[in-house]
């Protein structure tokens, strides 16, 4: 009896098709697990009587061996293709590396260019280190402004008569733009300015500023209220109300601060605009008849008008971010949100 089992075993195991590594597992359960068919057989052994017991466990042991080596021989077989090797899915689209992004002010910038660009203004650029003369005497500062301080200065050389800023603003460009062309003049001079200023959730010693300047001839406060209306409703959204305060600068004549409603409560009165409703953007004015003229442009013949905005601070106001310092400080778990 045990002797048929062994041998029907023995043509089943030799004609058994392993052919992957589930049904290795289902072989290996079968035959060679302590409770296994074999095993079971080796169970028997008790019942056989003595004298046959050598022969019959000799083939059984043989079984055994047999079972075990085609086991052995197919595992290796699947090794390379076992379980944990991860099957591969050539169809999922591949992983994508982070490349790097626009840095949020430079996105603000290009925007802010394409808006000016398409109103007929052209770019010029001039030196982060500049002359005095041209960062504050020739735009009418008094030689006493509380503006030239060493606080809010940071100077390259001073005291020869012949003094070199870093530029405070990016007004000087317009001085330079003045001396260089002939009106009609139609400028935007975005660029770095410096200022010796204690660094904060709301300003830095290093930022950037966008100036404009248009120099013609008839060139009134109404078409300076008309592009920075303009302006302000393709960048911040057509339903934006906008708002001039009187103020001061030496080099326009008169001078306003402009206000946009707050992005957050959108009037109402926040935290954020401090419950007044209003943020501001910018400081312009019509240009000063002394700058005009510390350029050779003729006050009585040309007239023209000016602003100037902080880049950072209009990046601040259109993501809603709360701190400046953010947008210096390159970490990538904030440079990423902006891809
Ligand atoms: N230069 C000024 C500043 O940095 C900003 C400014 C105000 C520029 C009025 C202008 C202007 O051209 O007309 O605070």
């Amino acid at each position: 009896m045990i002797q048929e089992s062994i041998a029907q075993l023995k043509a089943e195991i030799e004609s058994a098709q392993i052919s992957d590594a589930s049904s290795l597992e289902a072989y290996r359960l079968k035959y060679l697990v302590r409770k296994g068919i074999i095993a079971e057989l080796f169970e028997q052994m008790k019942t056989v009587p003595r004298e046959e017991k050598p022969r019959i466990g000799k083939l059984l042991n043989e079984l055994k061996q047999l079972a075990e080596t085609k086991f052995e021989q197919a595992k290796s077989q699947f090794a390379e293709q076992s379980d944990d090797t991860p099957t591969l899915d050539l169809t999922l689209p591949g992983r994508k590396p982070f490349l790097g992004s626009e840095h949020p002010v430079q996105k603000v910038l290009g925007d802010m260019k394409r808006i000016f660009f398409g109103m007929g203004f052209s770019e010029a650029t001039g030196p982060e280190i500049e002359l005095d003369d041209y960062n504050f005497t020739k735009l009418n500062f008094p030689d006493d402004h509380p503006a030239r301080d060493m606080q809010d200065t940071f100077f390259i050389r001073k005291g020869d008569g012949e003094d070199i800023v870093l530029r405070t603003h990016t007004s000087p460009v317009q001085i330079r733009a003045m001396l260089a062309q002939k009106p009609p003049l139609r400028l935007i001079m975005p660029g770095k300015v410096y200022r010796n200023e204690a660094v904060s959730a709301r300003s830095l010693c290093v930022f950037h500023q966008l100036e404009g300047l248009y120099v013609d001839k008839g060139v009134s406060f109404a078409d300076l209220k008309a592009t920075i209306y303009s302006f302000a409703k393709q960048m911040f959204g057509s339903d934006v109300n906008l708002r001039f305060r009187p103020s001061f600068f030496p080099f326009t004549e008169p001078s306003a601060e402009v206000d946009i409603t707050c992005y957050l409560c959108g009037g109402k009165g926040c935290r954020v605009c401090k419950h007044t409703g209003w943020l501001e953007i910018l400081g312009c004015g019509m240009v000063h008849p002394n700058v005009l003229r510390n350029c050779n442009i003729n006050p009585n013949e040309y007239s023209g008008y000016a602003w100037g905005m902080g880049i950072e601070r209009t990046t601040l106001l259109r993501y809603g971010i709360t701190d400046i310092r953010y947008l210096l400080e390159n970490d990538v778990r904030m440079l990423e949100q902006f891809e």
